[in-house]
């Protein structure tokens, strides 16, 4: 498989700027997966990468070969499209040999490898079938199944399992994961569901409005949230993002003073803790709040709770029972908290 390098690149439609200055190395081997909110440009990138849109500005390479203007089939990429095509007058064999066919490989290479690409999807026995008899799902094995077979050093996949249900798309989701460890692909998988990304990345890379914000394993990027965007996007619920003013090195919510080690400078801030970092309890010190919504979820409890410095989300042990319009103290887990400058968002 190859490394890719995505340098500086740009993509504009018009005075648009749809992909604004992305740089971004995904190294051999590596599963990136590329997540934002819907417009934010995901799917331009991954077509940029692909060739099917030239760029405005910025550099594209594969093993060090600059492919920048390169046609897609010079580049041995490789790619699963959002709303993923089959070919309904092919078979699932035919529909899968189908860039193979187009490198004008021998039979023997093409019978190989759909087979190989059936059975490592559990697709063998649909070989014969064409897609209106099959579902949904196994329609996207297809176009998965055809996306390995063909010989590319890069894989790109745009939101691939979008089109399933729930439950499908969990399985889906970790079989396609391992299935990627043992092709040793390098990929690029877009996704705007959370959760998918933080399950399956080796590195997320977080992308709003065509601008790259985070780039970091899923554990990093769930702990230490870059700015203000990626906290309020990653998890769920998302980082608290509390109202904080500091005098004297001293941070205090409404005048009550909050003992937490690492405080900025002083003047207004953002403090941002994950509703499982905050402690609950029954009287001061902390940030005092209301509880407005209680919701049980079974392995915890939800509390929204408001407080002079903002809405707050907690999370508390299933056991412990807090009713709606209690007064209630919240006190950040010291070295769970999170800076970040309300001006530009970004973390301190
Ligand atoms: N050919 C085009 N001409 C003009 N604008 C375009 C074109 N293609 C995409 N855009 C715009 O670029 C922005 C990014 O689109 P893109 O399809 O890359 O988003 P995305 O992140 O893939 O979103 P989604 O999650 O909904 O698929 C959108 O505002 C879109 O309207
Ligand atoms: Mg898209």
């Amino acid at each position: 498989m190859a490394e890719l390098r995505i340098e500086n690149v740009v993509k504009t439609f018009g005075d648009f700027t749809a992909v604004d200055d992305v740089d971004l190395t995904i190294p051999d081997r590596e599963f990136m997966v590329l997540l934002g909110p819907s417009g934010c440009g995901k799917s331009t990138l991954l077509r940029a990468i692909a060739g099917l849109e030239p760029v405005t500005d910025g550099r594209i390479l594969i093993d060090g070969r600059d492919v920048t203007d390169a046609s897609p089939r010079d580049r041995k990429i490789s790619m699963v499209f959002q709303s993923y095509a089959v070919f309904p007058h092919m078979t699932v064999f035919d529909n899968i040999a189908f860039g193979l066919l187009r490198q004008k490989k021998p039979k023997e290479v093409v019978d190989t490898r759909v087979r190989h690409a059936a059975d490592l999807l559990h697709i063998t026995e649909l070989l014969e079938r064409f897609p209106n008899s099959l579902s949904g799902g196994q329609r996207q094995r297809v176009a998965v199944a055809r996306s390995i077979a063909y010989d590319a050093d890069v894989l790109l996949m745009d939101e691939p399992l979008s089109n399933l249900d729930a439950l499908l798309r969990m399985e889906m989701r970790a079989e396609l994961r391992a299935l990627f460890t043992e092709l040793e692909s390098t990929v690029i998988y877009v996704t705007h569901d959370q959760v998918e990304a933080l399950s399956m990345g080796d590195r997320i890379a977080v992308m709003n409005k065509g601008s790259l914000q985070q780039v970091d394993p899923p554990i990093s990027v769930y702990d230490k949230p870059a700015n203000t965007f990626v906290a309020g996007f990653i998890g769920n619920p998302p980082v608290n993002l509390i109202e904080v003013t500091v005098s004297g090195g001293v941070p205090r919510v409404d005048g009550q003073e909050l003992s937490l080690s690492d405080t900025p400078g002083d003047g207004p801030q953002l403090l941002g803790i994950r509703s499982e970092n905050i402690e609950i309890t029954a009287e001061a010190p902390g940030i005092e709040a209301q509880v407005l919504v209680a919701e049980p979820l079974g392995s915890h409890n939800l509390l929204t709770c408001s407080s002079a410095g903002g809405t707050i989300k907690v999370s508390t042990h299933p056991d412990h029972k807090n009713s709606v319009g209690e007064r209630v103290w919240l006190r950040p887990i010291p070295d769970k908290t999170l800076w970040y400058d309300p001006e530009s968002g970004w973390g301190r």
